[in-house]
């Protein structure tokens, strides 16, 4: 594929027109012919709704990029030819199908590799990546909680947090972070003699106060956008001291409400800084080999720049990051200008 430096097509020749109405072979013959940079998109029928709306494609369309949904009851490389290929299902029939792919169609960019995805369906080495970092302090501290993994036995975990010295309130999360319902179900646990009522495997976690507020960070290649989301609120010692039992609170992320308009606590409030934000994406995209996450992070009750990574996801619910619109189409011109750019300079 020919492209300018700054447009997708290689004349000067307005997008095309892509009418609703037209035929898909129609569309792919009329993008090719014009340079189109095409994107064949797998996702769920529930993720397609949040994330391809008619804005995207409109503006995709403006931009001269051709959105394509693929076939999954079809061979891939009988469908295309692609230059850029979306994807978010699970399975390990489809990594198989991606994979291959990969290794048949170097020139496709698959978004993003199979493998690097699957490292963020373990809550345990979802975190990894932020425990082995180490950002310089300027501008604060980031970590993850102390936690603990729990992979059989509930009657065990008493003494297996007692002997690393994990302090309660915990918060149980399935090991297992697959996207579906089961694995949002999260736990907190008042005292440890209910901890035998957990149901393993999963990962205990110290509960850390922050107020209320947590941050979803939005990642787009090199693009960040943050947003504040409602959370859990403090737990005193008063109240660890008063309450026993575990408090299961099922898909506690889903229900958060967002908290950017709302008059809160300025302190709570405040936004990690920018630079902090910049430095850890950019660690977490080199280490996880991925270009399309979010993550959630929250500042320590009481403090200025003590802050905890909490969990990421892989494609997370873009249509809720402010502008995805743009940000998304410019990352995929930008994907094919470099390796547009790459091609050539040989
Ligand atoms: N270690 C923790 N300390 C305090 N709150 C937490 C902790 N872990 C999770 N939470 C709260 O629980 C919510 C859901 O946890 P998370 O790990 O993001 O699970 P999910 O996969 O369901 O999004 C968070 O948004 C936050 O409100
Ligand atoms: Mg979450």
């Amino acid at each position: 594929m020919r492209l300018k430096e700054d447009s997708p097509y290689a004349t000067n020749e307005p997008p095309p027109e892509m009418d609703e109405t037209m035929s898909l072979q129609s569309k792919y013959s009329n993008a090719h012919q014009r340079k189109v940079v095409v994107v064949g998109y797998a996702l769920t029928s529930k993720k397609t709704k949040s994330f391809m709306k008619p804005k995207l494609e409109g503006l995709a369309r403006n931009k001269g990029i051709l959105f394509v949904a693929i076939d999954q009851n079809r061979p891939l490389s009988d469908q295309g030819p692609f230059d850029i290929v979306l994807h978010k299902l699970s399975g390990k029939e489809w990594r198989q199908i991606l994979e291959e792919y990969r290794q048949t169609h170097p020139e496709v960019t698959v978004l993003d590799p199979p493998d690097a995805i699957q490292h963020l369906h373990n809550r345990q080495s979802m975190l990894q990546a932020v425990a082995d970092m180490e950002l310089s302090e300027s501008y604060g501290k980031v970590d993850v909680p102390r936690q603990l993994v729990i992979k059989k036995d509930a009657s065990s975990i008493s003494d297996a947090v007692g002997k690393v010295g994990l302090k309660l309130p915990l918060v149980a999360k399935p090991l297992v972070a697959d996207g579906s319902e089961k694995s949002h179900e999260l736990s907190l646990a008042y005292d440890k003699y209910s901890l035998q009522k957990l149901e393993p495997p999963l990962v205990l976690q110290e509960f850390v106060n922050h107020g209320g507020v947590m941050f979803k960070v939005f990642i787009v290649g090199e693009a960040i956008k943050v947003v504040r989301r409602f959370s859990l609120p403090n737990v005193s010692m008063w109240e660890v001291l008063k309450n026993a039992g575990i408090y299961r609170f099922p898909r506690v992320s889903h229900a958060a409400a967002s908290a950017d308009d709302a008059d809160l606590d300025p302190c709570v409030a405040e936004l990690p800084p920018r630079p902090l934000l910049e430095r850890l994406a950019k660690e977490l995209r080199r280490r996880l080999g991925l270009r399309l996450f979010n993550l959630d992070i929250i500042r320590e009750y009481g403090t200025r720049d003590r802050y905890y990574v909490i969990d990421i996801n892989y494609f997370p619910g873009y249509g809720k990051m402010p502008e995805y619109e743009h940000i998304f189409t410019d990352f995929l011109l930008g994907l094919v200008q470099s390796k547009y750019k790459k091609r050539t300079t040989y």
